[in-house]
C-alpha cells in the first residue's frame, strides 16, 4: 500500500528560494516528513518531482491508479493546467493539494486554483505542517 506524493515546477529548489516566503526546509525535509508520517499508518510513499508538466502527467497516470491517495503541491501549475486537472479527474484517487504558501493572500493570478473541483481537499498556507495534515488525511482509518 502506498500514497503519491507529487511536486510540480520549481519545488525543487524549496529551502533556496524566497524562503521568507516557503521557509528553510528542503524537498528532502518534506519528503522525509510524509513517509514517517505515512509509514506508522501502513503506507510506503512514492515521490516525484518534476518541471515538466508531460511529466508528472506520465507519473500519475503510470503509479496513480494504484494509489491510496495522492499529494500534490502543483506549483504554478495548479494555476493553470488543465492538462494536470484532466489527469487527476480521469485517475479519481482521493487527493489533497497543498500549497505552503496561503496562496490567497498573494498576487491574484495565484488566488485561481484550477484544480479545486478534482481533489478532495486543499490545505494552503500551513506550510509544511499541510503535509502533515494531508498525510493524516488520507492514511489515517476513517472512524
Ligand atoms: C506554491 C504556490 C504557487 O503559487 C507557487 O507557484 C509555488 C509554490 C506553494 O506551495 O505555496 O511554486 O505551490
Amino acid at each position: 500500500r502506498y500514497i503519491l506524493l507529487v511536486h510540480g515546477p520549481n519545488l525543487n529548489r524549496l529551502g533556496v528560494r524566497k524562503p521568507e516566503v516557503y521557509g528553510q526546509r528542503t524537498l528532502a525535509d518534506v519528503v522525509e516528513l510524509v513517509r514517517s508520517t505515512a509509514l506508522p499508518l501502513g503506507f510506503d510513499v512514492m515521490d516525484r518531482q518534476s518541471n515538466h508538466e508531460g511529466d508528472l502527467i506520465d507519473f500519475l497516470q503510470q503509479f496513480g491508479p494504484g494509489a491510496h491517495g495522492i499529494i500534490i503541491n502543483p506549483g504554478a501549475f495548479g494555476h493553470y493546467s488543465y492538462a494536470l486537472r484532466d489527469c487527476l479527474e480521469d485517475i479519481d484517487r482521493p487527493t489533497v493539494e497543498v500549497h505552503i504558501s496561503n496562496v490567497h493572500r498573494r498576487e491574484p493570478f495565484r488566488h485561481q486554483l484550477v484544480l479545486s473541483d478534482v481533489v478532495t481537499g486543499q490545505i494552503v498556507g500551513l506550510g509544511l505542517e499541510g503535509y502533515r495534515l494531508a498525510t493524516l488525511a488520507l492514511c489515517q482509518p476513517k472512524p
